[in-house]
């Protein structure tokens, strides 16, 4: 298994390019299903979750061509003739569930295997799959599978007892060709929900409000094809951000929708980091003296979830008291064990985090054991004193391009242990 080495200390300067949201074009490929036609995907983010779903899909036949040269993905899902993918996949990658929606839109039904708990919490299905019921699939769970089976899907108003980002996608997919009018109530409100809702539309659905609280579907009988450019990854601008902060940098970086980094861009800048947007770029200055937050996760347009862990990095470094309070995922603070290992003080109680902030963490190994955690764990070692060995990397890779090299161009000294 890969490595990442960092060794600490280096100031970062220049600038950083955003890819693409991986939580966008995921949806985006699952929703592809439902043209029965070519689509393709520009500027895709070339990651190892993009690669498993493309496997997932053409496990029940589809063809999927990526083109990691132009980061072009071309899907052709005409010929899908199976409905069970493959279950090995399936466990690989949570978001294979969002092809539920669009299997059962499409062809009437599906069987998928359950997904276990993951790292960060048991994460179930039920507001999807009540999603699907109250359409009127007929849905059942038995044996490590989910069955839904639909003469004809039929529209219906459905309020979510949680804005579920990935309910919301999965309802949103499966309405879009059921008879009459969906209304979807307590919706998530991601900007990855109305980039798919325009992709979605682009193939000829009718969907309104996708992005806000409320989001009405019109039935169409069938879609065409459609090329789409996903959003920037929210999510890897705000690492990128941290990354100037924990190392008292000035950097600038490109790609980036400044609506979809309020959240972050607010809590940043209450700790004294000085951001300047201009256009689809932030400069971010991280060279003053920074004060300790208290920070409470909340879905969109609250601080995101995803970027929990590396505030916990940065937060662990800068002198005072901060809390952090997790809302969305009950065990998200495994790297909190990660970090104090690195010398941070943190004490968790239940949902918070209390961190006391240090002058410098020291490095050492650390295991990545989400996505998220990993990449906080290497901005640590970025300002950490010594050698920072992140293990277990292939977490980091599912969701970041090639951030080892990205880091290298900002000045940091870090490198990849290829095993
Ligand atoms: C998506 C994102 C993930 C992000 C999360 C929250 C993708 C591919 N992943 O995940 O990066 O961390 O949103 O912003 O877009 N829940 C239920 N029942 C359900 C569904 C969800 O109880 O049927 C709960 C979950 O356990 C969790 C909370 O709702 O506690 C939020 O989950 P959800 O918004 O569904 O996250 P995902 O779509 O899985």
């Amino acid at each position: 298994m890969d490595k990442i080495i960092v060794k600490g200390g280096n100031t970062l300067n220049g600038e950083v390019k955003i890819s693409s949201a991986k939580n966008s074009v995921l949806p985006i490929i699952a929703a592809s299903i439902l043209s029965g036609n070519k689509c393709i995907i520009d500027n895709a983010p070339m990651l190892e979750d993009v690669f498993v779903i493309s496997d997932v899909l053409r496990s029940v036949s589809a063809d999927i061509d990526i083109d990691k040269t132009s980061n072009k993905i071309i899907i052709d899902t005409s010929d899908i003739c199976d409905y069970e993918p493959c279950s090995e996949l399936v466990k690989k990658l949570r978001a294979s569930f969002l092809i539920m929606g669009p299997m059962i839109s499409r062809f009437g039904k599906f069987i998928i295997s359950l997904p276990g708990g993951c790292n960060i919490g048991t994460r179930p299905i039920d507001l999807h799959l009540k999603g699907f019921n109250a359409l009127g699939a007929e849905v059942s769970v038995g044996y490590g599978y989910v069955e839904a089976k639909a003469k004809k899907l039929i529209g219906n108003k459905i309020y979510l007892d949680f804005p579920s980002v990935g309910a919301t996608e999965n309802i949103m997919m499966a309405a879009v060709m059921a008879e009459g009018e969906t209304i979807i109530e307590n919706a998530a409100e991601e900007p990855e929900i109305e980039d798919l809702a325009k992709f979605l539309n682009s193939m000829g659905a009718n969907v309104i409000g996708g992005g806000t609280d409320t989001v009405r579907v019109l039935g169409v009988k069938n879609l065409k094809g459609a090329v789409h450019k996903p959003i920037y990854d929210r999510i890897e601008a705000g690492t990128f951000m941290v990354a100037a902060a924990i190392t008292k940098s000035k950097i600038k970086v490109c790609g980036v929708n400044e609506e979809h980094l309020k959240p972050i861009i607010a809590k940043l800048t209450e700790m004294g980091v000085v951001i300047e947007v201009e256009g689809e770029s932030l400069t971010v200055d991280g060279t003053g003296i920074l004060k300790p937050i208290d920070i409470k996760t909340m879905p969109y347009p609250g601080f995101p979830t995803d970027m929990q862990a590396q505030m916990m990095g940065l937060l662990s470094s800068v002198k005072g008291t901060s809390v952090i309070t997790e809302t969305i995922f009950e065990n998200r603070f495994m790297h909190a064990s990660e970090m104090k290992r690195m010398g941070a003080n943190i004490k968790i109680d239940g949902r918070s985090a209390v961190i006391e902030g240090i002058d410098r963490l020291t490095g050492c190994e650390v295991k990545s054991t989400d996505l998220r955690a990993g990449a906080a764990l290497i901005l640590c070692g970025l300002a950490a004193a010594g050698t920072t060995e992140v293990t277990d990397v292939y977490h980091i890779d599912r969701g970041y391009v090639n951030i080892e090299k990205k880091l290298q161009g900002l000045g940091a000294n870090i490198y990849r242990e290829c095993y």
